[in-house]
């Protein structure tokens, strides 16, 4: 009863068996796990043997008193209808679907819930968890949910009302680096003889060594901007070029992923 649930094995779910596994935050006798397909299941079972597989939601629902659950947000709402009616009250949900507010997860099912937002770098132990209680959990369920995913990255409390846009930054912030190193490496290439993979393994090494070192000096970007761009430089043209540019087109960006936000679980 005291095992950790996991709905849904896609790239969250898979993710975070694989992250509490490895870190050994979990041991497999203490992980079920249940997917819709087959195939999601078989390739549980054959990553990590001997974890327990639920052939169904409910049974999963029955053995378990933290629910994490990794679905789609279109498919949230059947989920939870589906473990609902089967658990006894005193479970933990945890949801990781963006856009459902934990008015509506209280709403299906009147107990303890908390909303996550892991994030992809996890899978190496890094980036942001994002948690977010609801009103019933209690000391020794937040403590379980925390312990969990600080095993695979930092946890950041949140209010509900900042989670869309620090989702944002701290979720959705791995993609739009992952796109602008792309478009590092293009420009590098295309202004140069350098072949498209020679520039991007550059650029994504000066990327995690820029970050290191603002992470270890702990300077302000506004520092190191300086120390690299003297007066009259290089540097400073292309710093000067994206300042001009970059407010707009991130506030731009970020006003369109928060309206998209807005649609998510309705
Ligand atoms: N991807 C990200 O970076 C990210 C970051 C933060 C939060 N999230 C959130 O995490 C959640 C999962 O995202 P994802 O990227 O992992 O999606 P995904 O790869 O599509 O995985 C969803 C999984 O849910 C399973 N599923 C669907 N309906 C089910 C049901 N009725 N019962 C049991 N399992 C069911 C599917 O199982 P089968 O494969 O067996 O069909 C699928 O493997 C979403 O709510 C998303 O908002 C994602």
């Amino acid at each position: 009863m005291d095992c950790v649930g996991i709905i849904g094995y896609g790239h969250m779910g898979s993710m975070l068996v694989n992250g509490f596994l490895a870190s050994r935050v979990l041991g497999t006798d203490e992980v079920v796990v249940a997917s819709r397909s087959q195939e999601s299941r078989d390739a549980c079972a054959a990553a990590w043997p001997g974890i327990c597989i639920a052939a169904t939601n409910g049974e999963l629902a029955r053995r378990c008193r933290t629910i994490i659950v990794a679905v789609r947000p279109q498919e949230m709402r059947e989920v939870l209808r589906e473990i609902v009616p089967v658990m006894d009250g005193d479970e933990h949900i945890v949801s990781l679907a963006a856009g459902i507010s934990l008015q509506d997860l209280e709403g299906l099912f009147p107990g303890s819930v908390t909303r996550v937002v892991p994030t992809v770098t996890a899978a190496v132990g890094r980036g942001t968890t994002l948690v977010c209680h609801g009103r019933q959990v209690g000391m020794n369920e937040t403590l379980r949910v925390e312990g969990l995913f600080s095993s695979i990255g930092n946890v950041v409390l949140v209010g509900e009302e900042d989670l869309p846009a620090a989702t944002l930054l701290a979720s959705c912030g791995p993609g739009l680096l992952a796109a602008i190193i792309e478009e590092l490496a293009g420009a590098t290439a295309r202004a140069s003889g350098l072949p498209p993979d020679r520039a991007l393994l550059l650029a994504t090494e000066m990327v995690a060594a820029t970050a290191a070192c603002l992470q270890e000096t702990g300077e302000a970007p506004g520092d190191l901007i300086e120390q690299v761009a003297t007066g009259g430089g290089v540097t400073e043209v292309g710093v000067q070029g994206l300042r001009e540019r970059l407010p707009g087109v991130f506030d731009e960006v970020f006003a369109a992923m928060l309206e998209r936000c807005d649609t998510l679980g309705k």
